[in-house]
């Protein structure tokens, strides 16, 4: 079959059909998953959205999947046995997903076996086992000079900027994408062409994507491919004393039935790359506006700066950097009074769980003081929690710290644009004034 039918193939059955009865759906105002894909008003602001639907029970049943924005429901399901994660195209009718099967492009993708966030045990426990074994917390907590050292060194190269800067491309897509790269070896040359591939494949993660977004996310996940196959065969040869070298050698030295495959290796090398750039960029982001928007938040930072590590978890909770995440019942089960047959999938809406009043007072208000604000799911939770909510957290703590201490008169400059992303939640543009830094205010 010709490569361009196939894909229009492809494009029809895992997305097209789905955007056009989303659309409807959307527009009617009856269906919740249609709504969250396509209505904009929506997407401007998930947590009205959230409380509309909480009105109408712990579990919600749509269409096509049941969703909840409940606490408690979300926790459960996420730590259930009787649910599995989730995979591109898997709610889809069977004979979509022969279509998806047959026109399959072999490349890897993040949420596709497998990727960790597709698999189960035993798989998942072996590759999860393999990379928390370089990927530990003693590993992270050294990390944090190296973080600081990247954003002291992102803002020298702001200084004197007099004009409107663009915070998104010039600092909060940089940082991570330096401290992830310095993490796995990624050298310098390569790292603005990663950046790319990840802002093409970035909306990887939805469903119902126009054609042009789908051929987008294509050709991104196939540069990405093929530059971490490169990757990884430079580093086998030629091993360096970096997370990735240490992934190779571990998985090489593993005993017999713990080793990863080459599939498995590059699949978990690619998402702990991409997972740790795609995502924090928007809790910088997140961060840079919301602080902006309230500047007495600020000044208490300013006055007590104790409170970093709280006022990021707050970021975190408020706008969740991913909004949505999936399970499939295993078997037949009741949850929260709703009989749930195997095979139906539960879309857990984090960001909604994150503003359920039950467990947040007052759970709209930005509360850089809020005494549980760690109690958000934005990191999941169960086997699937983030494997990098550490160097998440430190990169948010001091990305944002060393922001404001830089440029305390920071302004935003514009409205800024969010990116189109219905997942993953953040700003492509935020304009901004740095104002002078403090060193440079004597002068
Ligand atoms: C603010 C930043 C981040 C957020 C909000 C975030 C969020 C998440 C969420 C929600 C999941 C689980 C999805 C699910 O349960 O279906 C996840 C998994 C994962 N994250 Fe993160 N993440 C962030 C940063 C990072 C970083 C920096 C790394 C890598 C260094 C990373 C690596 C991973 C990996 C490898 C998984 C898969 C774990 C598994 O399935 O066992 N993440 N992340």
């Amino acid at each position: 079959m010709a490569v361009d039918l196939q894909h229009r193939i492809r494009w029809v059955a895992l997305h097209g059909v789905i955007r056009a009865l989303s659309r409807v759906g959307a527009r009617r105002n009856v269906d919740p998953q249609a709504r969250l894909m396509s209505d904009p008003v929506v997407r401007a602001d998930p947590g009205a959205f959230a409380d509309e639907i909480r009105d109408r029970g712990p579990v919600i049943r749509c269409r096509a999947v049941l969703m909840t924005v409940d606490h408690q429901v979300a926790s459960e399901v996420l730590r259930s046995e009787d649910f599995r994660v989730s995979s591109l195209g898997a709610g889809l009718p069977a004979p979509l997903r022969w279509v998806n099967r047959k026109t399959h492009p072999g490349l890897l993708h993040p949420i596709e076996p497998p990727s960790l966030l597709s698999i189960e045990p035993p798989d998942h426990t072996r590759l999860r086992k393999l990379v928390s074994s370089v990927f530990t917390s003693r590993a992270v907590a050294a990390l944090r000079d190296g973080v600081q050292q990247t954003a002291d060194q992102l803002l020298d190269e702001l200084d004197g900027e007099s004009g409107t800067v663009d915070a998104v491309s010039r600092y909060c897509s940089q940082l991570p994408v330096a401290v992830i790269s310095d993490i796995l070896g990624v050298p310098e040359r390569d790292r603005q062409q990663i950046l790319r591939f990840g802002e093409l494949a970035a909306p990887s993660l939805d469903i119902g994507l126009s054609w042009p977004q789908y051929l987008q996310v294509h050709h991104g996940i196939a540069g990405f491919n093929s530059w971490l196959a490169n990757h990884l065969d430079r580093l086998a040869r030629d091993p360096g004393d970096d997370l990735m070298s240490q992934l190779i050698m571990a998985s090489r030295d593993a005993a017999e039935g713990a080793r990863l495959s080459q599939r498995e290796l590059q699949a978990t090398a690619g998402l702990v790359l991409a997972a740790g750039f795609e995502t924090t960029v928007n809790l910088l982001g997140n961060g840079i506006r919301m602080l902006l928007d309230h500047p007495e938040h600020l000044q208490t930072l300013a006055a007590n700066p104790d409170l970093w590590p709280n006022a990021v978890e707050e970021i975190l909770r408020l706008e969740s950097p991913v909004q949505l995440s999936a399970r499939i019942a295993a078997k037949d089960v009741e949850v929260a009074g709703t009989g749930i047959k195997r095979g139906e999938i539960v879309v857990i809406f984090l960001a909604g769980a994150n503003r359920d009043p039950k467990v947040f007072d007052d759970p709209h208000r930005f509360d850089i003081e809020r005494a549980n604000a760690g109690k958000h799911l934005s990191f999941s939770a169960g086997r699937h929690f983030c494997l990098g909510a550490a160097l998440a957290r430190a990169e948010g703590e001091v990305g944002l710290r060393t922001f404001f201490e830089r440029y305390p008169g920071a302004r935003l400059a514009g409205a800024g644009s969010r990116r189109d992303t219905r997942v993953l939640r953040g700003w492509s543009t935020l304009p901004v004034t740095l104002g002078k830094a403090p060193a440079a205010l004597g002068s």
